[in-house]
């Protein structure tokens, strides 16, 4: 390993715990100005402190995060899905079509423009099991190869969608986790120096760690309550992910300052759900 992935990922996890705190505000990439994320650069104001690095787009960068700061940047580098559409079946002469949505995506930030905005690392997702596998693992591949000439690490993301996303809304955590096992050490197996998927219940996650030769994070989804979301974090810690690069659970939170902090004494000092929820005052709805 080069003395720049190196540095590079010892500004990402801190050196030392072996843990880490990424704050995901890349959001709007595909989903528009969402809810606490209107404003970025107000979003952050308060909370970037407690990250161990910030995962923003290149745009978000430029326009509202300041750069005097110290704060490592891992800049989320493909994209270009955006909204479901419909698009003609390819050799189909009845003119049927077919949905097309977040998974058709490209390289978005290349490796060079992420070393001059002086990145720490960089994101891709892969869309396994969709029409767009094979694009999206190249997109991963490719972005190593490049990356790696200068240092710069790869988080690949096991993106979820569409039928995927059932799997876990229907609570069927053993095939959800097989689908995230699968993807995470694809992933691995395509460059990703780190890799970033979703915590798959009790008993079920650690067939993704443990597949997984690469350390894991995990995002955090949707908005829950805050209990329910230092819960999965504490489990998917003590399982045997480093971190979280979570992004809606702490800015959409009624307490985003508390909540960081309150998953950072999760993350780095493995502190209970009670004693975080306790020492910061927070409410299980917060
Ligand atoms: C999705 O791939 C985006 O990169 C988000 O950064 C990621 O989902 C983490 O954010 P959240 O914790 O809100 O899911």
């Amino acid at each position: 390993m080069s003395w720049g992935l190196q540095n590079r990922l010892a500004q990402i996890i801190n050196p030392e715990t072996g843990k880490t705190v990424l704050l995901a505000v890349d959001h709007g990439y595909f989903m528009g100005p969402v809810s606490g994320l209107e404003d970025p650069a107000k979003t952050v104001a308060d909370i970037i402190q407690y990250c161990d690095a910030l995962s923003p787009t290149k745009g978000i960068l430029h326009h509202s995060i300041d750069p005097n700061t110290s704060t490592p940047m891992i800049l989320r580098a493909s994209g270009g899905g955006s909204m479901a559409r419909q698009v003609p079946i390819e050799n189909d002469a009845t003119g049927k079509t077919r949905v097309i949505g977040l998974e058709d995506e490209v390289i978005t930030c290349t490796a060079e423009e992420a070393v001059a905005l002086n990145a720490a690392g960089v994101t891709i997702s892969i869309y396994v099991g969709t029409e767009m596998q094979r694009q999206s693992i190249d997109n991963l591949a490719t972005m190593t190869r490049e990356a790696h000439k200068y240092g710069l690490p790869v988080i690949g993301i096991t993106a979820v969608g569409g039928e995927l996303d059932a799997l876990r809304v229907e609570g069927k955590e053993a095939e959800f986790a097989k689908y995230l096992a699968n993807a995470a050490r694809i992933a691995v197996e395509h460059g990703a120096d780190i890799v970033k998927t979703y915590f798959v219940g009790k008993g079920h996650f650690d067939k993704v760690i443990g597949g997984c030769p690469a350390p894991i994070v995990i995002a955090g989804g949707k908005k829950e309550p805050a209990q329910q979301a230092l819960e999965f974090t504490y489990m998917a810690m003590q399982t045997g992910a480093i971190g979280v690069d979570m992004g809606r659970n702490i800015f959409q939170s009624k307490e985003p300052v508390k909540m960081i902090q309150a998953v950072r004494d999760i993350v780095h000092r493995g502190d209970s759900v009670d004693a975080v929820m306790s020492r910061y005052n927070l409410k299980k709805d917060d």
